[in-house]
């Protein structure tokens, strides 16, 4: 029987304190502890996240979180915590907290990489394993802060063949959600509000047809602030249903290209955005006619989740290749594993 690993998640880039353990044997996973304590009730009213607020509720969530998690499993064989990229007063608050733990209890420790967290998420989803993944492997990252292409050349191993040169898919959802009313984040709401409503006003698509990889999401935002500024009447409606359009059509077909280009056999979509509806189905209907797979993790494991990064920590862990206490750091940026 192979070795099974302990591993203790913490997750704080951004508004969401998670704790989470999981047993791993390196291929598949199995959550046994998980719990996120969610800012969002105190965001919303400032119409997004605000990095100073954020980190003292960090400080107030993770002590007891971490207590609980520690209680209901006897034995830890590593930690592992969101070291990169984020916004650094929530980086520093988990880095602090897996440092100490790791220090008085003797445990060793795991800087992980956020994106390559998200990028393994859908690992943690019923009956999925690593050796049931077929290679090569795209992901498309799409979450508050990032809207990548990733040739995943193994878990581990990424090479990022597309970026936005702006803003993110999910910061353009949040931000024109906001000029429609729409409490933070924008994008669940302008997803539902969407529904029933045609794709009835004309919005850009931003490098769509551009020969390289890259996404551009300013100009379409600016594009739907104009059009609610010269349209005050418009239907929210209707402009949900074409903002949210113009973004899963772009998404999908730059996707497509780049899993054509690698020759993929199966597509992860990941990150918070990775949660709507319409760009799962999108994407599904596009990449099946090349037989490409996509998979998506649980809706629950879309947003930021300590569950993925004790899962994106295994190969590490499994390898005895640790961070020191003295040399860990947080940091706001920083490159995937390559
Ligand atoms: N159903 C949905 N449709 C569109 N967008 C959605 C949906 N659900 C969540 N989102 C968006 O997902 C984003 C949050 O995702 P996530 O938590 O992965 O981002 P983040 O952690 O803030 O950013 P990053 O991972 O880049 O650091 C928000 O922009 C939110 O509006
Ligand atoms: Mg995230």
């Amino acid at each position: 029987m192979s070795k099974k690993y302990t591993i203790l998640g913490i997750e704080s880039s951004c508004d969401d304190t998670g704790v989470s353990i999981i047993s791993t044997d390196g291929n598949s996973f199995k959550i046994l502890f998980e719990k996120t304590a969610s800012q969002i009730d105190i965001h919303k009213q400032y119409g997004g996240v605000i990095p100073e607020v954020a980190g003292r509720l960090h400080c107030e969530a993770i002590a007891p979180l971490l207590e609980e998690a520690l209680s209901s499993v006897a034995n830890i064989d590593a930690i592992a915590v969101t070291a990169m990229p984020g916004l650094i007063t929530g980086l520093h608050v988990g880095v602090e907290a897996a440092k100490t733990l790791s220090y008085t209890k003797d445990i060793p420790l795991v800087g992980v990489h956020h994106i390559e967290g998200h990028i393994m998420s859908p690992l943690l989803n019923k009956g999925a394993a690593i050796d049931a993944v077929s290679f090569p492997l795209l992901a498309l990252v799409v979450s508050g802060g990032h809207t990548q292409l990733v040739h995943v050349h193994e878990f581990g191993s990424y090479s990022v063949i597309g970026d936005t040169r702006d803003d993110a898919a999910g910061e353009c959802f949040d931000k024109v959600g906001k000029l429609m009313g729409f409490i933070y984040p924008g994008g669940p709401k302008v997803s539902k509000a969407a529904i029933g409503h045609e794709d009835n006003i004309p919005l850009p698509r931003p490098m769509m047809h551009h020969d390289s990889l890259d996404f551009s999401f300013s100009g379409l935002k600016t594009a739907a602030r104009y059009y609610l500024r010269d349209n005050p009447n418009a239907d929210v409606g209707d402009v949900s249903a074409s903002l949210e359009a113009a973004i899963v059509e772009t998404l999908a077909y730059k996707t497509k290209k780049a899993a054509m280009q690698i020759g993929a056999k199966t597509v992860f979509v990941v990150g918070g955005v990775s949660a709507n509806s319409a760009l799962r189905e999108s994407l599904a209907t596009s990449l099946e006619t090349q037989h490409i797979a996509l998979i998506a993790p649980e809706l629950a494991h879309c947003t930021d989740n300590a569950a993925m990064i004790a899962c994106a920590a295994t190969r590490r862990v499994m390898h005895g290749s640790f961070d020191s206490v003295s040399e860990l750091t947080a940091s706001p940026v920083g490159m995937l594993p390559q």
